[in-house]
């Protein structure tokens, strides 16, 4: 295949090194902060999710950081613990005082940085690293140094400071692109240019500012980069940094490159940073989103239910999702029978002409059907009376604030016409009101029970409405219906029962 021939001309490393920034970058994503309970709960999962580092705050930046990184690292996790801090003293001391094992340091080295936010130049941007890197390194912790706003600082100096911090004894150096302009051209090139001077490992850490940052970490690693940091579901500062499921799995996947994460943890973990974060995932962000295995179109359903692999890149379980059959406009027969088998639900042809029409005629008005949907409307198809007595020609309802709720129906009787007005406590009422006023000239029918669903939440949700009526002879049957609207739902629900009382007589 194509993408094979193009690997053998990289130098791609055979594992690559995930340092997970949820906890420090992800928490700057505006409007989110994560108490320090909260975010033991995350470490504790990405440690199950196999991540190599946790950055788990910034130790500097209050008591509760202190105390949260303290308490993540008495949990004795597999992971590093690791600590942000600028390269000053305080904010290193701050680290070490919270028992991180792992310090990252960093410093803006860009023009932009040291002209209008820290008023350094190079020489004293370059002094203060080596004396933090200096400085952790004699107390026994992981140096990695870097660089902010690296994409937008001259080589020459980076390679200087790199270089020098390594001399230092840093471990690992990371090159940051810090507002996301990178190309991932570019991030090639400039890994290229940094290896040339420095050993240690490098590792990349991109935001998504133009929503490269995901192909700007994989360029940096076929470039030579062994070590990435993401998030999960790509939080982060603005626009987010590269998210850790979507690059774990590309470089899994697209690249054969291994990593040490439990690839089928990452829905779940997905679902616990959400819930806890507030930050709701798009229905088609690639990975974990809802949609992300889910399929509509009517060809695609046909090939996915012959081979998963013609519409799927991955199965669904490598990553703890499940793949969605869903039913709509697109759908064809063959995929509401492949659903229809699964359920164990069986109907004659005229029966799933019905249920089919009914598909169709809900997805051109835009509708989704889930699988509880699929079931509901089935169900009704089924139960429904082969002839029918009584037939509905048409019916209105008038309700409101200061109106008396008011339905007119009008109904085939034995093939005569007959029409009603009768108000009642609200619409549904008025509408079985009208019903029995014109069936009780053949049937004395009472309702004797009704119930209303709405199967899947939402304002647009099928209303499924199931009635029991009993007519003054002792006979009695249940009627169902499912559609979108609830008084059109009780109308057709009482007329189902109807209908099998009177031909049950
Ligand atoms: O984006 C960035 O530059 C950072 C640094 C602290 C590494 O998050
Ligand atoms: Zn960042």
């Amino acid at each position: 295949m194509y993408i094979d021939e193009i690997k053998k001309e990289m130098k791609i490393p055979e594992k690559v090194l995930i340092f997970d920034t949820t906890l420090r970058d992800g928490e700057q994503t505006p409007g989110v902060a994560i108490t320090p309970d909260e975010k033991i709960r995350i470490a504790k999962r990405l440690d199950r999710l196999g991540v190599d580092v946790i950055e788990v705050g910034f130790p500097a930046a209050s008591q509760g950081e202190r105390k949260a990184a303290q308490q993540i690292k008495s949990l004795g996790l597999n992971t590093q613990v690791c600590g942000l801090a600028r390269v000053l003293q305080e904010d290193l001391d701050a680290a070490l005082d919270s028992d991180v094992d792992y310090i990252h340091t960093f410093i803006g080295t860009s023009p932009l940085h040291r002209k209008y936010k820290l008023k350094m130049d190079q020489d004293e941007i370059l002094q203060k690293s080596v004396q933090a890197v200096e400085y952790i390194k004699d107390h026994g912790i992981i140096a990695e140094f870097s660089a902010e706003d690296a994409t937008r600082t001259e080589l020459e100096f980076l390679q200087k400071i790199y270089s020098a911090v390594e001399e230092a004894g840093a471990d690992i150096i990371n090159v940051p692109d810090t507002v996301g302009v990178m190309l991932p051209v570019s991030m090639h090139k400039l890994i290229t240019d940094i290896k040339k001077a420095v050993k240690i490992p490098i590792s990349v850490h991109c935001h998504d500012d133009f929503g490269l940052a995901v192909a700007n970490s994989l360029s940096a690693v076929e470039a030579g980069a062994q070590q990435v940091h993401a998030t999960i579901n790509g939080l982060g500062e603005r626009a987010g940094n590269t998210s850790l499921e979507e690059v774990v799995m590309a470089l899994m996947i697209n690249y054969g490159i291994k990593t040490n994460i439990n690839t089928e943890l990452l829905v779940g973990t997905s679902e616990l940073v959400s819930r806890i974060t507030g930050v709701k995932m798009p229905p088609n962000k690639a990975i974990v989103g809802d949609n992300a295995f889910a399929h509509e179109a009517g060809i695609h359903v046909h090939g996915v239910l012959q081979k998963a692999e013609t519409y799927e890149p991955l199965k669904p379980e490598m990553v703890g999702h499940t793949r969605r059959i869903i039913m709509g406009k697109h759908t064809g027969a063959r995929a509401i029978r492949s659903k229809l088998d699964d359920y164990g639900i069986e109907m004659d042809e005229d029966q799933f002409c019905s249920l089919y029409d009914q598909v169709k005629k809900l997805g051109d008005k835009g509708k989704m059907i889930t699988d509880a949907d699929l079931q509901a409307l089935a169900e009704t198809v089924i139960g429904r009376p082969k002839e029918e007595k009584v037939r509905l020609e048409g019916f209105t309802v008038i309700t409101g604030d200061n109106v008396l709720p008011t339905a007119t129906v009008k109904l085939n009787i034995d093939g005569q016409i007959k029409t009603a007005a009768k108000t009642g406590v609200g619409p549904v009422d008025a509408a079985i009101n009208a019903i029995q006023s014109l069936v009780g000239e053949t049937a004395d029918i009472e309702l004797k029970e009704y119930h209303i669903e709405a199967i899947t939440g939402g304002t647009n949700a099928l209303a499924e409405v199931f009635v029991i009526l009993a007519d003054n002879e002792g006979n009695s049957a249940t009627g169902r219906s499912t559609v979108e609207d609830v008084v059109m739902a009780s109308v057709e629900a009482v007329l189902d029962a109807i209908n099998k009382i009177l031909i049950g007589r």
